[in-house]
């Protein structure tokens, strides 16, 4: 088993303790406050000297700041000696951001990849990420990459606490379809997957006919920013007779009230995981992530590809 540092920066702390408890792995803390002018000021403690690091950071709701935030956790952690530096990025903001839809816009999630590596970085880990027109992580990074998924772990703990009969598994566009049948599998059920328009940042259409009427439907998805998608969604399934409609998703942002939004449109319960700590976050990342630091090869190994 490799042994390695964990480091954070202050979205990824509460996983860092977690994953350092399960795995047994050392604990850097990290230090940071505000020069009276916003820059940051930021110190990790300890010597890394020779040692492989790993560093936690999800990159949601301030990403520019959390961005900027890992680079200098990286550089810092550089700078008391490690070997190596793996960036463990629960939520991988600008994702996306994957293609230039109007002439001038940037491929934002291309410069975030090469802002993490040339930070120092030589491996990451998301969670989830949302690979739309991309194929992998590996388009977008020249260093090793993984993508885990906590679909799995979000259906097996629906499948713990909400178990009843007759579900239908949905999945509001065609990216979710990956993570709908992962759920749809672990329940043993059906999955359908509707059509999403996006009409404007905060405005969608989703349409699609499902044979709900009766039933508890069970909604997949790896974002929830405004709310927008799964509300459009969860009117429709009711609208159509669903018993229930349930949420699974990875990344809670939660922006702008979707709470209420998606309770108005006829939500039942939320379930998320603790990428970005909500409510809903019954699921915990750390030993998924623990076991995905624990496998990991040497980043540093010919022909590794994590
Ligand atoms: C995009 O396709 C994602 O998978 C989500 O469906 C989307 O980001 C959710 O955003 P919102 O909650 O603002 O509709």
């Amino acid at each position: 088993m490799v042994e390695l540092i964990i480091a954070y920066g202050s979205s990824g702390e509460h996983l860092a303790r977690a994953v350092a408890k399960i795995t047994g792995f050392g604990l850097t803390e990290t230090e940071t406050r505000r020069f009276p002018d916003g820059e940051l000021y930021l110190r990790v403690e300890g010597d890394a000297s020779g040692e492989d690091v790993a560093i936690i950071q999800s990159l949601d709701m301030r990403p520019d700041r959390l961005l900027m935030e890992y680079c200098l956790v990286a550089d810092a952690v550089r700078g008391i000696g490690c070997r190596t530096v793996t960036a463990v990025v629960p939520y991988l903001a600008y994702a996306r951001q994957d293609a230039r839809f109007k002439p001038g816009e940037p491929i934002s999630i291309k410069l975030v990849a090469t802002l993490i590596e040339s930070a120092g970085t030589d491996r990451l880990i998301s969670v989830d990420a949302h690979l739309h027109r991309l194929k992998g992580l590996d388009q977008l990074f020249s260093i090793p990459t993984l993508n885990l998924t906590a679909m799995p772990l979000l259906a097996k703990y629906y499948a713990e606490n909400y178990r009843a009969r007759d579900i239908v598994v949905v999945g509001p566009d065609s990216e979710s379809e990956q993570w709908a049948k992962s759920v749809a599998d672990v329940l043993s059920v059906e999955y359908v997957i509707l059509k999403k328009e996006r009409l404007g940042d905060r405005d969608v259409r989703v349409s699609g006919s499902v044979p709900v009427k009766g039933k508890r439907v069970v909604v997949v998805d790896d974002i929830i920013s405004t709310g927008g998608t799964l509300a459009e969604a969860i009117r429709g399934l009711r609208s159509r007779g669903a018993k229930r409609v349930d949420v699974l998703v990875t990344h809670a942002l939660l922006t702008e009230g979707a709470l209420p939004r998606l309770r108005k449109a006829g939500m039942s319960h939320l379930i998320s995981t603790d990428s970005v700590p909500r409510s809903s976050s019954k699921v915990s990342l750390a030993p998924l992530i623990a076991s995905a630091l624990k496998e990991a090869k040497d980043p540093l190994a010919r022909g590794n590809t994590a």
